[in-house]
């Protein structure tokens, strides 16, 4: 699997010795609120960490799991996956560390996942899931250019903070053709 680059970033694959930066937020109850996982112990870390491993030495792969890390200091701040869903489509993913939200990662990395499914891969059609109350996560989705295609009603647990048991989710999408418009008007 190879390693991605954007200006601030690098997207590479997972080594074992990711634990503590991935168990940081990954065991974070604040981090993964809207996550249909966790928080995790020490063990469902582990096991993330190893399957995304052995699915980068997949080939084909069909789960691109990507540790994402700061240009700046080598710092592992999160996590993002391309999982190939069908023939030519894929559904992307993303979490970052809290203490890095807000500042433009999720757009950055969202944008060269995106591109890497549509120029490197040839995808036809990439989506991404979310809880509808999952502001952050679906700001990024509709910044890198993805249409809400639908609201699923309590399709999914309710956030881990909520007396519900089931939450809103918000479907996005965007087609290859929609993508390369997107880019034609930002040159
Ligand atoms: C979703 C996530 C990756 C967004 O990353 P980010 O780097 O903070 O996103 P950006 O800085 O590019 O900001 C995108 C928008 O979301 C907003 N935003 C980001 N995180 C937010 C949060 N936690 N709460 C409220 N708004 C948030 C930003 O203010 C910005 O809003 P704007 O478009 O109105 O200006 C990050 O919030 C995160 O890791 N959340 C927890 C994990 C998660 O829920 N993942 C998605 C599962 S589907």
């Amino acid at each position: 699997m190879k390693t991605l680059e954007t200006e601030r970033l690098i997207l590479r694959p997972f080594e074992e010795t990711d634990f503590e930066a991935v168990h940081a937020y990954a065991s974070a109850a604040e981090n993964i609120q809207y996550m249909v996982w966790g928080p995790n112990d020490e063990s469902q870390t582990k096991a993330f960490i190893s399957q995304a491993i052995a699915q980068a030495k997949e080939n084909p792969c069909s789960n691109y799991q990507f540790a994402v890390v700061l240009k700046s200091n080598r710092r592992l701040i999160g996590a993002c996956n391309l999982a190939i869903s069908s023939n030519d489509e894929a559904e992307i993913g993303w979490i970052l560390h809290r203490d890095y939200w807000k500042q433009g990662f999720g757009t950055e990395m969202g944008k060269r996942i995106l591109e890497f499914g549509f120029s490197e891969l040839g995808l036809h059609r990439i989506t991404a899931h979310c809880d509808a109350e999952n502001y952050g996560s679906y700001r990024v989705m509709e910044r890198i250019g993805m249409r809400r295609e639908g609201c699923f009603l309590e399709a999914r647990p309710a956030n881990k903070y909520s007396d519900k048991k089931y939450g809103d989710e918000y479907s996005y999408a965007i087609l290859k053709d929609e993508w390369e418009v997107l880019q034609d008007s930002l040159l």
